[in-house]
């Protein structure tokens, strides 16, 4: 009796092993095809001057704007080994023309596409880089950026190579680590770029591009920060940590690092980098901040609307209200029909039921008012 159980119970072991031996393999299958899946992403390359101006607008983007030098700590973009966690080591690539970086071989295509739709040449998703933020980059600044990157001297150095660990074959399998060029729709029309200056839509821009929303959410509304032990990043709408915050309170805090009353900004808050934005940015930035939700409580609008639901009510309405998909095109400010017709004909259904809970047209007039 004894030796038959201890049999029943070796075959079940063996089957418990078996099962789990068979689970690794398709997670490692299915995250391995993930990583190694090809994008075919056709970009119009911007113009890239290599003039004193441009190159000193692209130091001022990378360094201090969308803080891409100073956040992986190698501001001659040597590349280094930027995080090793159990998850994934992630190395930051040597982005200089010097042996092992791959500024010798990148055209002006293969820049654009790996900084604003996070892949590679070879087609393969870069598994970290603020791509979201990124994309919204306009062809100047763009351009600016990438004749900065091509005036750095070459440096030789080989920097550890990016890899995911088991446990981050598991996450991401469970959706949990993501790529971010899948996040992004590739086709999306771009934030305009409006001329820089002490102005709120200038402060949209740049609340996008200097990557503030990675960490006080989509709608700056705050919440967690993905850090063990890092503080939640506060809620930067007017409800929130700001109320009654002067331009001059908000630029001194972020240029000194402590806030109006006295306490210290702690980390993650990168108000080393952020510090160094010019005054008009940071006045540009509250003026946003102040702007966006005054406008919404102004017009009526819940107060956690964000920017992109406007564009959303304002399509989905107009279709609603039969207005030719052409028109939309024009209003949205899309480069052609095919990518207004992607994004909002599947909606088609569905807008004549929200249409007839927003009550009325003003809305659509509300919404096309930003
Ligand atoms: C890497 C994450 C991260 C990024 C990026 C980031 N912040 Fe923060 N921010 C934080 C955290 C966390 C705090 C809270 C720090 C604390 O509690 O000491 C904070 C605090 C602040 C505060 C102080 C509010 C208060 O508590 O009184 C302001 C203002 C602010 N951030 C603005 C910005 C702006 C503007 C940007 C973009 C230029 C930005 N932050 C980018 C994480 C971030």
């Amino acid at each position: 009796m004894l030796h038959r159980l201890a049999r029943w119970f070796a075959i079940a072991i063996a089957v418990l092993l078996g099962v789990a031996a068979l689970a690794v393999v398709v997670v490692y299958g299915i995250s391995e095809a993930q990583l190694h899946k090809t994008y075919q992403i056709d970009v119009a390359p911007p113009a890239i001057s290599s003039d004193a101006a441009s190159i000193a607008r692209g130091r001022h983007l990378v360094t201090a704007v969308s803080m891409c030098a100073a956040n992986i700590d190698a501001p001659n973009l040597a590349g280094n080994l930027f995080l090793d966690i159990p998850p994934a080591r992630l190395g930051a690539p040597n982005l200089t023309s010097g042996t092992g970086g791959i500024g010798g071989r990148y055209t002006a295509a293969d820049w654009a596409r790996t900084i604003r739709h996070g892949v590679r040449p070879d087609g393969t998703r870069l598994l970290f880089m603020p791509t979201a933020n990124f994309y919204h980059l306009s062809d100047a600044d763009l351009g600016a950026i990438i004749a900065y990157v091509k005036s750095m001297p070459p440096v030789d150095n080989q920097p550890p190579t990016s890899q995911v660990y088991p446990l981050g074959h598991a996450l991401m399998v469970a959706g949990l680590l993501g790529l971010p060029a899948a996040e992004i729709d590739h086709a999306a029309p771009r934030i305009p770029a409006p001329t820089p200056g002490r102005a709120a839509e200038y402060g949209r821009y740049l609340t996008t591009i200097s990557t503030c929303r990675d960490c006080h959410g989509a709608n700056l509304s705050g919440g967690p920060i993905d850090e063990p032990g890092a503080p939640p990043a506060p809620n930067l709408t007017p409800a929130g940590a700001l109320k009654g915050w002067s331009e001059a309170d908000f630029i001194n805090t972020i240029r000194t690092g402590v806030r109006r009353g006295g306490s210290q900004l702690r980390a993650p808050m990168p108000w080393q980098i952020a510090g160094q934005m010019t005054d008009d940015e940071l006045g540009a930035i509250f003026r946003y901040l102040r702007h966006f939700k005054s406008a919404l409580i102004k017009a009526g609008l819940p107060k956690t609307t964000r920017f992109h639901d406007l564009r959303h009510w304002c399509a989905s309405l107009l279709i609603a209200y039969d207005v030719h998909p052409k028109a939309i095109q024009e209003i949205l400010g899309h480069a052609n029909i095919t990518t207004t017709l992607n994004i909002y004909g599947h909606l088609l259904p569905k807008v004549l039921h929200s249409a007839s809970e927003c009550g009325s047209p003003s809305i659509t007039r509300r919404a096309s008012a930003f």
